[in-house]
């Protein structure tokens, strides 16, 4: 099998990320080898589009290895980040008797893990939790890093805690069964990745056509990054994990104006990749040459790089004046000066965010 594992060194609990084709139905053998858990009970949360297909084999490899599990189906999509459904998997798992001893494994996207990973933080004051990621965003990102939380009327994400994995297990061989267009959207979380950290990891998406060949290498180096983002500043406080946020500012702005039904998450964050990486070229001396190879590595995977009309700038404004991205107030814009090198600068004003919107509009 071919198998990769990174570690994610934090002082407090390290863990393994363990990356291979196959991995599903080793999880119960991986839990026992990677985490120090020595209960019985594991709730295993899923969505009613990963269920159907992935959740038998998951049940099986952890009752095969002892353990006593209480699958719990939410409904697929970004509407299930909600308190409706965090309290309906929480109160699941009290009348299925689990308790502070027991294990979450989250099995899913980035939606799953988002939701379970913060049922599992507050679940009797937090109780350990396994990601097992199944998207290409969620295998590259959220997996990684320990954010957890959920979305409210007002806003993405505005409830939430750091809760990081006891371990993290990707099995590549699930990402066969994604739809196309949400494997094309994980690009713009991995173009991203190179844009702030690995211009190599750049040539290798490039290749395309050889892409799903290598899928344990590529999520080994999208992993890494993150890995390493994550231990230098684990809750965002020295600003090197904000660099993660290249391209979400004004992404996020697009994500929230077309209503969260109109872009996937991967789809806004491109446009806002473009925005950002041509700010990059006005005010952090990214080369116009760098800033074109990042615009056609996101159109090589389908990703828009273009806003139609219909959004206005306004409203992407005002949903961006919500986020909270924005301390306080200022503007903290994430800028490449060349491939692999970003930093967080506040010379991006409110005029020039506008004008990038605007630009978006224009054929080139
Ligand atoms: P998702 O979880 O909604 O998955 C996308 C779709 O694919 C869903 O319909 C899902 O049911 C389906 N699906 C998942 N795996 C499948 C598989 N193997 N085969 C077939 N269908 C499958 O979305 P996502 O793109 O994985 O994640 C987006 C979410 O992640 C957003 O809520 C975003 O805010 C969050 N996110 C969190 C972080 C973090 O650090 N916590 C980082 C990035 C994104
Ligand atoms: N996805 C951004 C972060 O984990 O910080």
């Amino acid at each position: 099998m071919n198998t990769a594992s990174v570690t994610v060194d934090l002082a407090a609990a390290p863990y393994s990320i363990r990356i291979a084709e196959g991995s599903l139905s080793e999880i119960g053998t991986l839990i026992g080898e990677h985490t120090m858990f020595s209960g019985k009970k594991v709730a295993l949360v899923t969505d009613s589009n990963v269920g159907p297909i992935y959740l038998k084999t998951v049940q099986e490899a952890l009752e095969t290895a002892g353990f006593q599990v209480t699958p719990i189906m939410v409904p697929a999509g970004e509407a299930s980040k909600c308190i409706e459904q965090l309290d309906s998997v929480c109160r699941q798992m009290l009348q299925a008797g689990l308790d502070r001893k027991s294990l979450l494994v989250a099995l899913g996207g980035g939606v799953i893990g988002d939701l379970a990973g913060f049922a599992a933080s507050i679940f009797q004051r937090g109780i350990p939790c396994v990601q097992v990621p199944t998207t290409i965003v969620s295998q590259v990102d959220s997996s990684v890093g320990g954010k957890t939380g959920i979305n409210t009327p007002e806003g993405k994400n505005l409830l939430g805690a750091f809760h990081q994995p006891s371990l993290v297990v990707a099995d590549t061989a699930t990402l066969a069964s994604l739809p196309e267009r949400e494997f094309n959207e994980g690009f713009a979380e991995i173009i991203k990745h190179a844009a702030i950290r690995d211009e190599g990891l750049l040539s290798f998406v490039e290749n395309r056509a050889e892409i799903r060949s290598h899928l344990v290498e590529l999520m080994e180096r999208n992993v890494s990054i993150k890995a390493r983002v994550v231990e230098e500043d684990e809750r965002e406080t020295s600003g090197t994990r904000a660099l993660l946020n290249f391209g979400h500012t004004i992404g996020h702005g697009i994500e929230a104006a077309g209503g969260y039904g109109r872009f996937l998450h991967g789809e806004a964050i491109s446009l806002g990749l473009v925005a950002a990486a041509r700010l990059s070229v006005s005010h952090a001396g990214l080369s116009q040459a760098e800033c074109d190879r990042i615009i056609a590595a996101l159109e090589l995977y389908d990703l828009p790089t273009r806003l139609s009309d219909d959004i206005s700038t306004e409203s992407i404004l005002e949903a961006m004046a919500r986020d909270k991205k924005f301390e306080e107030g200022a503007i903290r814009f994430v800028l490449v000066s060349s491939l692999g090198q970003a930093h967080v600068s506040s010379s991006v004003t409110g005029d020039d965010i506008k004008q990038s919107i605007d630009r978006l509009r224009l054929s080139n």
